[in-house]
Parts: structure tokens; C-alpha cells; sequence
């Protein structure tokens, strides 16, 4: 049976999350200590394929730090996709540095290489590709332009736990990359973020930055200015169970994508995402671009599911079309535009179930025809 509202997404939470939260505040370590914390960031590490992760508290915040970490600041120009999520670009902006906004690729979605290439100035330090609702961006092309321009990366791989580039992980290949555990997120600790790392340096200095600054071999001695951005071990100790459901629940992302892309199959007029064949996309949001159709079209379409109660997401609008990035440099941006008018974000809970994907296409096909 279907049922009545369908999410765009939901956390899927079963008994060993709650087990473990239980479990957290029986022994009253509820605060940012405690064995979770620990051991999160143990089984995150290995499951990533990096020698760090840093727990805090969203996937914001570990974005501020990968940049504090790299010491990027005022007079610094970091490369960031038009089309994203904006706290990749307000990350470079709390350092006081300038995001430049690139261009997207036609098929992926994500920034496109050639584009950042255009965009390198003297000031350039770092590029964050971000793996756009799971598909992997072309990290062989970013790595080779950030090399031969001394930059440094920083993987937003905020939607992609779990995605891979050539069998390894998205997240193990910037000098630091980034998580967020959000409730909407492949898995989830409410509110939550990651930051790893290969670099032992990197990786004391995120810990430090993340703890008010604090010594770590002398307690209430602060050399530098820090941050509270600790994740608390309840949080840790749902991460811990997500953690141990992470191969279930990419499997459910990646089979719900199946399951769309069988019954979306051959409807003119829509363009599925892609797989290439080296990646794994994870799909955190199974995606469609509307070929024919503008942005006020797609509103159209979203307001006409929504009587289906079906609830959608358009595309993410650009950010230099936003106030707080108006006018910043960019790349033309002409892909990313007709992707960010064209682009909706359909129903990607893991608790989905084949019937409601086939009531979700079937309505989307109606509405195609009708509208
Ligand atoms: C690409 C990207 N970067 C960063 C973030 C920020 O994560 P959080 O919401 O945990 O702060 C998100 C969250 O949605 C995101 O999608």
C-alpha cells in the first residue's frame, strides 16, 4: 500500500540506534566524551580508507575547519561549484576568503575541471569539489589541475558517503574532505559532520581548532583561538549503529535508484542521472533534469505532485544568483543554470518501497502528459 505523504527523505533509525542512545545516557556520558565518540571516528576512518576522522557537530562546520586547518584566508580565492548546497561557499567566506564560482558538468553535474581551470588566479589556494547528491566528481582531472597549480582540495563529500571514483572512496582523496550527518543525510546523527584526513599535522591541528583551541598536553591553555565544534557522544553513539547499517543503507539508495530508473525508462523529456562506469554513485537524491522544461514549469510540476503528496526539491538555486553571492566572479555558469532551472530532487528516503516509487513515476508521467 502506498502511503499517504511521501517524504523526500526520512532517517531510517531501527532498534541498535536506539539501543545505543539508551545505552549513552544510562552511563551519563552525554557530553562531546565518551566511547562512541571514539569509536565512530575508528569505524568511519577505516570505512572511508583514510588514518583520520574528526568528529563535530554539522558539515558545515567541518568545512570552516578544513579550511582553518589549510590556513586559507584574506586575499585567498577558493574554487567552488555555482551549483551546490551554500555552505560549501559560506565556509570560505568565515575565513574571510573569496569562493569563485564554477561551472558544472553536463552529464555528472559536478564542478566542471575544465571550468576551474579557467578560473585560477594568482590567489587561488584550494578547489572543494562536492559530489553532488552522490555522483562522484572527475577527481583524476581536479587532482591533476591542483597539482600542477600547488592547490590544495577539499572534498565536499557531504552527499556522498559511501559513493566511489575508481574502487576508492569519495572522501579519500583531498588533502582533508568533509561529512555531514543532517537527518536528511545517507546516514545520519541529526545534526553531525566528519573531517578526515591522511595528514597526522592536519589532523592534530582539526582536533585542537575543534576544542576552543586547547592544548592538548596542557589543559586550560589555549595557544590559539578556537571553536566548540565537538559532536556529542549521543549523536556518536547513533552514528555508531548508522555505521554499522552503512552497507545496507547505500545498497537501499542505490536500488531505489534501480527501481526509478526502471520505471522512468523511455519517458521523453527527462534525463536520468548517470553512473559512469568507473564510479559508484550512491544516489543520496534520486534526481531528474526536465529537458523541455523552464523553472516555472517545474514549480508547476512540483505543485501538481504535491496533491499527490508527493514532496519534491528543485535543484539548488545557484548561489551567485543568491544575495550573499551576487556578483561574485564566476565562470558564465551556463550548465550549472540549466541544470539548477531544470533539475528536481524526487523522493529518496531509504524506507521507500518499490510500490511508492511506481505510484511517483506513474504520477510524473501524468503530470508530464497533462501539463
Ligand atoms: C554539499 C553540502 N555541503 C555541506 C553541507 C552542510 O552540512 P550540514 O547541514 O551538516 O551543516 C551540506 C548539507 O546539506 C551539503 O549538501
Amino acid at each position: 500500500m502506498v502511503k499517504k505523504f511521501i517524504p523526500v527523505s526520512e532517517p531510517n533509525l531501527k532498534k541498535k540506534e536506539l539501543d545505543y542512545v539508551v545505552d549513552t545516557i544510562k552511563s551519563t556520558w552525554i557530553s562531546s566524551k565518551g566511547k562512541y565518540i571514539d569509536k565512530f571516528e575508528k569505524m568511519f576512518a577505516e570505512y572511508i580508507g583514510v588514518n583520520y576522522a574528526i568528529s563535530v557537530s554539522n558539515g558545515t562546520v567541518a568545512l570552516h575547519l578544513a579550511l582553518l586547518a589549510l590556513n586559507i584566508g584574506p586575499g585567498d580565492e577558493v574554487i567552488v561549484p555555482n551549483l551546490t548546497y551554500i555552505a560549501t561557499a559560506n565556509s570560505v567566506a568565515y575565513v574571510g576568503a573569496t569562493p569563485v564560482f564554477a561551472d558544472s558538468e553536463k552529464d555528472t553535474w559536478d564542478i566542471d575541471p575544465k571550468s576551474i581551470e579557467r578560473l585560477i588566479t594568482k590567489k587561488t589556494k584550494a578547489i572543494i569539489p562536492v559530489h553532488l547528491y552522490g555522483n562522484p566528481c572527475n577527481m583524476n582531472a581536479i587532482i591533476k589541475i591542483a597539482k600542477a597549480n600547488n592547490l590544495f582540495v577539499i572534498e565536499d563529500a557531504a552527499e556522498a558517503i559511501g559513493s566511489e571514483y575508481f574502487g576508492q572512496k569519495t572522501g579519500s582523496f583531498g588533502d582533508i574532505s568533509t561529512f555531514s550527518f543532517y537527518g536528511n543525510k545517507t546516514i545520519t546523527t541529526g545534526e553531525g559532520g566528519m573531517v578526515v584526513t591522511n595528514d597526522r599535522e592536519i589532523a592534530n591541528k582539526l582536533g585542537i581548532l575543534k576544542g576552543q583551541g586547547m592544548n592538548p598536553n596542557k589543559r586550560y591553555w589555549f595557544d590559539i583561538i578556537g571553536y566548540n565544534y565537538r559532536m556529542t557522544n549521543i549523536q556518536a553513539a547513533i552514528g555508531c549503529a548508522q555505521m554499522e547499517r552503512v552497507d545496507e543503507l547505500v545498497e537501499a539508495k542505490r536500488n531505489i535508484a534501480k527501481l526509478y530508473n526502471k520505471y522512468f525508462m523511455d519517458i521523453p523529456g527527462i534525463t536520468l542521472p548517470v553512473e559512469k562506469n568507473h564510479t559508484i554513485n550512491t544516489y543520496w537524491m534520486y534526481s531528474i533534469i526536465l529537458d523541455n522544461y523552464c523553472r516555472e514549469g517545474r514549480e508547476k510540476l512540483r505543485k501538481e505532485l504535491e496533491k499527490s503528496e508527493i514532496e519534491t526539491r528543485p535543484f539548488f538555486y545557484l548561489l551567485t544568483e543568491m544575495p550573499p553571492y551576487n556578483g561574485h566572479k564566476s565562470d558564465g555558469c551556463k550548465i550549472a543554470k540549466l541544470l539548477a532551472d531544470k533539475g528536481l530532487n524526487l523522493p529518496s528516503s531509504t524506507l521507500l518501497k518499490e510500490e511508492e516509487i511506481e505510484y511517483i513515476c506513474g504520477k510524473v508521467k501524468k503530470c508530464l502528459k497533462e501539463l
